[in-house]
């Protein structure tokens, strides 16, 4: 296996403006929604730490501090809990804020993901690095990032994650073409596209949240113009890494995932993660499956 610098920071981009779930993003993060009791941004920090990154750096913006205080201290809080001796709830509030060293860095305008990786420049440095989108959970049982850095481990340049999609849903994507390699689960990216009109999508592999990128990206990403939607594209800079060989920060490689991804910045899949994660509970599930199953039947 080849030897290349281990990959031991995250970047999570949590600047975007969240439209789609207005007006309940008008002040508050998308990133802090509840999936029952537990905010989709704490999910993807765990999954972060559980990859061995413990250096975590969010990109946040205007109406992001919540982020940074759900990550603090709670002292208020805190204080009444031990007073009434509640030790399992205190546990729970505690649990965020020994989790990881958390860094932060403001996008000051939301003009796009790309930008967003860009605003990282400074605290990655000249290492490789993960990037974990904030609205984009991968379930704990799927090790999707581990198997992504172990492809940067093998082949260096960067490592998307790839997942397949119906026809009728490319257009809301970045796509890729790609060739196959020996191993089942990666292949090499030939070239990407980012929301493609449907006859024109190379294929029906998406581009999800999670990267490993080499920190060329930077350089490109500063010489990269908006691109669709007026906004910095990380495809463009991704497609632009992909022809290069190792020696110019490519190539890129991409992990075919078939595992468990819930996208919470769009409505419909962020009820289906609320009603999945409450059907697993244990202290849940007893009544709530039972409502459910009954909910169902009267309609
Ligand atoms: P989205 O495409 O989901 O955009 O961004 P959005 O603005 O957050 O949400 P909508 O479409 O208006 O509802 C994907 C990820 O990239 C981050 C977002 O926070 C999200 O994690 N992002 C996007 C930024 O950090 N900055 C940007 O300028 C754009």
């Amino acid at each position: 296996m080849a030897d290349f610098d281990s990959v031991t920071r995250a970047v999570i981009p949590a600047a975007g403006l969240g439209t789609r779930f207005l007006p309940a993003t008008k002040a508050t993060p998308k990133e802090l929604l509840p999936i029952v009791d537990k905010p989709v941004i704490q999910y993807v920090v765990e999954e972060a730490v559980s990859a061995g990154l413990f250096d975590v750096l969010m990109v946040t913006g205007r109406t992001k501090r919540p982020l940074e205080d759900h990550f603090d201290r709670a002292i208020e809080v805190e204080g009444a809990l031990e007073a009434k001796g509640d030790d399992q709830r205190l546990t729970a509030v505690r649990e965020s804020t020994d989790l990881a060293t958390m860094h932060y860095v403001r996008q000051g305008d939301a003009l796009g993901l790309g930008h967003a990786v860009l605003c990282a420049k400074r605290h990655v440095g000249d290492h490789p690095f993960a990037v974990l989108l904030g609205d984009d959970m991968i379930d704990e049982r799927d090790h999707l990032l581990e198997r992504m850095i172990e492809v940067r481990a093998r082949y260096g340049g960067s490592v998307v994650a790839l997942m397949e999609v119906p026809t009728e849903q490319v257009s809301m994507y970045g796509v890729v073409s790609m060739e196959a390699t020996a191993e089942d689960d990666v292949v090499r990216i030939t070239d990407m596209v980012e929301k493609p009109p449907i006859e024109e999508a190379p294929s029906n592999w998406i581009i999800i949240g999670r990267y490993v990128l080499d920190p060329t990206v930077f350089e490109v990403l500063e010489k990269t113009p908006p691109g669709r939607g007026g906004e910095i594209q990380l495809t463009d800079a991704l497609r632009e890494l992909a022809d290069r060989d190792m020696s110019g920060g490519g190539p890129v490689h991409g992990v075919l995932f078939k595992g468990r991804r819930y996208d919470t910045g769009n409505k419909l899949d962020y009820l289906r993660t609320v009603v999945r994660f409450a059907a697993e509970r244990p202290d849940l599930a007893p009544e709530f499956v039972p409502w459910l199953r009954e909910f169902l039947g009267n309609r």
